[in-house]
Formats: C-alpha cells, sequence, structure tokens
C-alpha cells in the first residue's frame, strides 16, 4: 500500500525535505493560483499584478492586493498537514522546509528555518534602500479585495515601501536558492505536496532531489508533471495524508 512505502522511506530517511505550494495552504482556506473555481487567477487576474511594472504604474493598488492577501492568511489558521510537517522535525535527523507560498502558515504551525523561495507576505522592504520594513499593524482592518491601498514610506529614507514577495520576471532570493539546492541534493526523501511543479525554478528542486538519488513522494490529489519522478505518489488532501503519513511513519 503505498501510505505503508512512503512511510517507510520517511521513517528510515536521515535528512528530509519538505516541499510544499499553494496547495498546502488551499485547506487553511487560502485559494490556490491555478484551482480553476476559486483560484486567485480566477477572481484577479494575479499575473498582472505580481509584477515590478505593476507596481511602478500603480503602487497603491498592488499593495492593496497584497494587503488583502496577507490580512486573509491573518484570519485562517494552519491546518493538520502543517502540524505533520512540523512534528517530522522531532523525529528525522535533519529536516528542511521549503516552500514557494508567501504565506506564514507552516511558521505558525511550529515549523522553524522555514525557507521562503518565492519570498514572504511578512517580509515588506525598501524599494530605495532595500531595508525591511515593519509589517502594518491593521489589526482590525480588512481591506475589500482590490481596494487601493497607499504603501508606507521608508523611516530612513522615504522610499516606497513593497512586498516581500518574489514577482513575475524578478530572480528568487539568491540564498534562499542556493540554501534549496543543499537540501536538495543532500537529502534522502523529498517530500513535495501541494504543487504543481509548472513554475520554475522551484520546479527543479524535486528533479534536483531525484538526480542526487533522493526518493520522492508527492502529495496531490491530482497528477502532476512530478508523478513520474515520484517513487510514490499519494493522491489526497494535504491536510488527510499527511498526519496519517507522519503517524504511520513514527508510530506514537
Ligand atoms: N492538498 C494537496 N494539494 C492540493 C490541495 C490539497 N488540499 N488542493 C490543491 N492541491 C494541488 C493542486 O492539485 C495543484 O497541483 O496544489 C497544486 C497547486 O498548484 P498551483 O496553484 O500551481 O500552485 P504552486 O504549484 O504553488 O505554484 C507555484 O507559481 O504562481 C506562482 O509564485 C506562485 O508560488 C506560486 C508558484
Amino acid at each position: 500500500m503505498d501510505l505503508n512505502e512512503a512511510a517507510k522511506l520517511l521513517g528510515q530517511a536521515r535528512h528530509v525535505v519538505v516541499f510544499t505550494g499553494a496547495g498546502m495552504s488551499a485547506e487553511s482556506g487560502v485559494p490556490t493560483f491555478r484551482d480553476a473555481l476559486t483560484g486567485l487567477w480566477s477572481r484577479f487576474d494575479a499575473q498582472a499584478l505580481a509584477t515590478p511594472q505593476a507596481f511602478d504604474e500603480d503602487p497603491a493598488l498592488v499593495w492593496g492586493w497584497y494587503e488583502w492577501r496577507r490580512q486573509l492568511v491573518q484570519r485562517v489558521r494552519p491546518h493538520q498537514g502543517h502540524l505533520a510537517v512540523a512534528r517530522m522535525a522531532a523525529h528525522t535527523p535533519e529536516l528542511t522546509v521549503l516552500t514557494q507560498n508567501v504565506d506564514d502558515l507552516h511558521e505558525r504551525a511550529g515549523s522553524t528555518s522555514v525557507t521562503h523561495l518565492h519570498g514572504s507576505l511578512f517580509a515588506p522592504r525598501c524599494t530605495e534602500c532595500t531595508r525591511p520594513a515593519p509589517v502594518p499593524d491593521t489589526t482590525g482592518d480588512q481591506p475589500d479585495e482590490g481596494r487601493r491601498v497607499d504603501p508606507p514610506r521608508c523611516p530612513h529614507c522615504d522610499g516606497l515601501i513593497r512586498p516581500g514577495v518574489v514577482w513575475f520576471g524578478e530572480a528568487l532570493p539568491q540564498e534562499a536558492l542556493e540554501a534549496a539546492a543543499v537540501a536538495a541534493s543532500t537529502c534522502d526523501v523529498l517530500l513535495t505536496v501541494g504543487t504543481s511543479g509548472l513554475v520554475y525554478p522551484a520546479a527543479e528542486i524535486p528533479r534536483l532531489a531525484t538526480r542526487y538519488g533522493a526518493a520522492v513522494i508527492q502529495v496531490n490529489p491530482q497528477p502532476t508533471p512530478l508523478d513520474p519522478i515520484a517513487r510514490v505518489n499519494l493522491r489526497g488532501p494535504a491536510a488527510e495524508v499527511l498526519p496519517s503519513l507522519v503517524s504511520t511513519a513514527w508510530p506514537q
């Protein structure tokens, strides 16, 4: 049975990489990008908003959209799958969490040293001096989807503050990419959860792991381009599959 095979691989691993995408946040209520029904793509032209050009043209529209997303994330909670990933740290000698997600659900579930390949909604920075900026205190406020909100100004140089996420056409943070490449090339098992495996260079991570001999386990209700490289494909939602996988790999 696939779950038992996956649990055996996980239980015997010295170094596990957990590589997550938007599907990992879906059951917490954060829409995925490519889900045709409710994904952010269908409600917004997210691709048009997630570019440096869009921010240059209308900083308030782009800042307002990311503020809406950040506050949506602050209103939802990590699910049992996030908690299962956090529990893995107590069992596997080395655990690296790499995520394409810009939310903080892994951290709020207790995972430490999460590497954000596409940045974070909680790391705004100055467009001029690039210093980190504080996350606005917006408790109680809730901008409507699409409401324009003027971005704050940098207290050091008065530059515009931008969201700390990677936009289309921008390079991924070099430090994050390097950490991901080291982890992928030294792990025994890479558990890929909730990603369509379509967006590079992040999508290269599971493929790099197989080239270095790691076993890839995939958790996704749907088939993806990663199916052929996965040793085990667990067809199901993260919040259901991950707790079963962890409790089978490391029975209490
Ligand atoms: N559990 C596991 N997987 C799920 C679940 C779930 N409950 N619900 C959906 N999925 C899967 C979908 O089947 C899909 O394969 O999650 C995947 C989501 O794919 P995408 O929406 O393409 O998200 P992702 O792979 O993270 O996109 C990568 O693209 O747009 C950029 O920067 C953005 O980080 C994002 C990147």
